[in-house]
């Protein structure tokens, strides 16, 4: 099979997982630099293979069909731009960038250079995740009516002192809005507005945003949040909720609900995706969330087959609208170390913003 040559950005932290799939032998990529500023942060750097400052510094000596963007989040902008400018596809690790200003330049830059930009939130590939959208299009279990998410996971200090950037609202001049919702648990609210979407690429539009906010740790973001929207998904709208913490006493599995006419698609806490309805039920199966090889397989499709993702600028447009709105909002700093758990799972059974 044919080898897309790639380029990766970013090659410590979680880029270590991009870095042992692309020089795979068995996967169809041709690894031909690496961009890290910290090459010492790197582990297993391949033998031939040279790190470069920047992605300017690469493209003067080389082209690249693939560029995965791994980088800290206040750089997505300005890589995968210059990786367009350059003529190369993106893989771009979540969330798109820092702003929604930039997701919107972003979706243009990749409208004007003909090339989606393809953003990594690895449950749209998940193959239980695209059976259940695919049920979801065909009508199978009504009209949408709510949907609601939680994802309370424990985050000590350490967590925002191991790099400069997290918790940050700017870094080096350059926005960041790093919280609980642009980041780590970015991937929950964007895959209930995902599975929404009236396309199989399309996530749905939001608005009527609604936030509590709080922080119980000294950061200059926010490390709770609960909110509300209004999602209009084909000819309904839905009423959305999310709640997310790193200020918890423990880590909990994830769990989301989305009500439908017919029943309820949900994730428990066995990790298992299933409907349930009136008369029918059916078993989707486990979510396995962490793979970066179904995304480097996604990328390689586009660019080899014209397979186009499922997941790309346009698609985060709606999460990026909230972090927008969020990144405006008041937070409220609540005492050092106080845990959320127990509120939080009062307020998703009743699915209200306080109590
Ligand atoms: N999809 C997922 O489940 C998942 C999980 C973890 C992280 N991520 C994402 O991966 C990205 C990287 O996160 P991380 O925790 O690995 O970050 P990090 O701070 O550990 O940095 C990652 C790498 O980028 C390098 N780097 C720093 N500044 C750079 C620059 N200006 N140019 C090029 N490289 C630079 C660092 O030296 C490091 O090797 C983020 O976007 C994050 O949200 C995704």
């Amino acid at each position: 099979m044919k080898k897309s040559t790639v380029v990766l950005v970013g090659a410590g932290g979680y880029g270590a997982s991009y870095l042992s799939e692309i020089t795979d032998p068995e996967v169809p990529t041709e690894l031909v630099g690496i961009v890290d500023v910290f090459p010492e942060n790197i582990k297993n750097m391949p033998d031939g293979v040279m790190c470069y400052p920047s992605l300017e510094a690469f493209y003067a000596e080389h082209k690249a069909d693939i560029v995965v963007v791994s980088s800290p989040l206040h750089y997505h902008f300005d890589n995968t731009k210059v990786a367009l400018e350059n003529g190369s596809y993106v893989l771009c690790e979540k969330p798109l960038c820092a702003t929604l200003e930039q997701a919107n330049d972003l979706v243009r830059l990749s409208e004007k250079y003909n090339k989606l930009i393809m953003v990594g939130y690895q449950l749209c590939l998940n193959e239980k995740i695209t059976e259940a959208k695919k049920d979801i299009l065909n009508g199978k279990f009504g009209k949408p009516i709510s949907a609601k998410t939680k994802t309370i996971w424990k985050r000590e200090p350490a967590y925002y002192n191991r790099c400069d950037w997290a918790g940050k609202i700017q870094v080096h001049g350059l926005p960041v809005n790093d919280n609980v919702v642009s980041n780590a648990t970015s991937h929950y609210l964007h895959n209930m507005l995902f599975l929404l979407g009236d396309k199989p690429d399309s996530a749905t539009e939001v608005s009527d945003i609604k936030a509590k906010l709080f922080k119980a740790r000294d950061i200059e973001t926010f490390d709770t949040a609960f909110l509300s929207l209004k999602a209009k998904s084909k000819d309904s709208i839905v009423d959305v909720y999310m709640y997310a913490s790193h200020a918890a006493s423990d880590q909990y599995p994830v769990n989301f609900e989305i009500h439908f006419e017919k029943g309820v698609l949900f994730l428990g806490d066995d990790d298992i995706l299933r409907f349930e309805g009136a008369g029918f039920s059916h078993i989707y199966g486990e979510i396995n969330v962490n793979n970066v090889k179904t995304k480097i397989k996604a990328v390689i499709e586009y660019v080899q087959s014209n397979i186009p993702p499922v997941c790309h600028a346009k698609t985060t447009i709606p999460h990026m609208t909230v972090v927008d709105f969020l990144a405006k909002q008041e937070v409220t700093r609540v005492p050092d170390g106080f845990h959320f758990d127990e509120i939080i799972n009062k307020l998703y059974d009743k699915m209200e913003l306080e109590e």
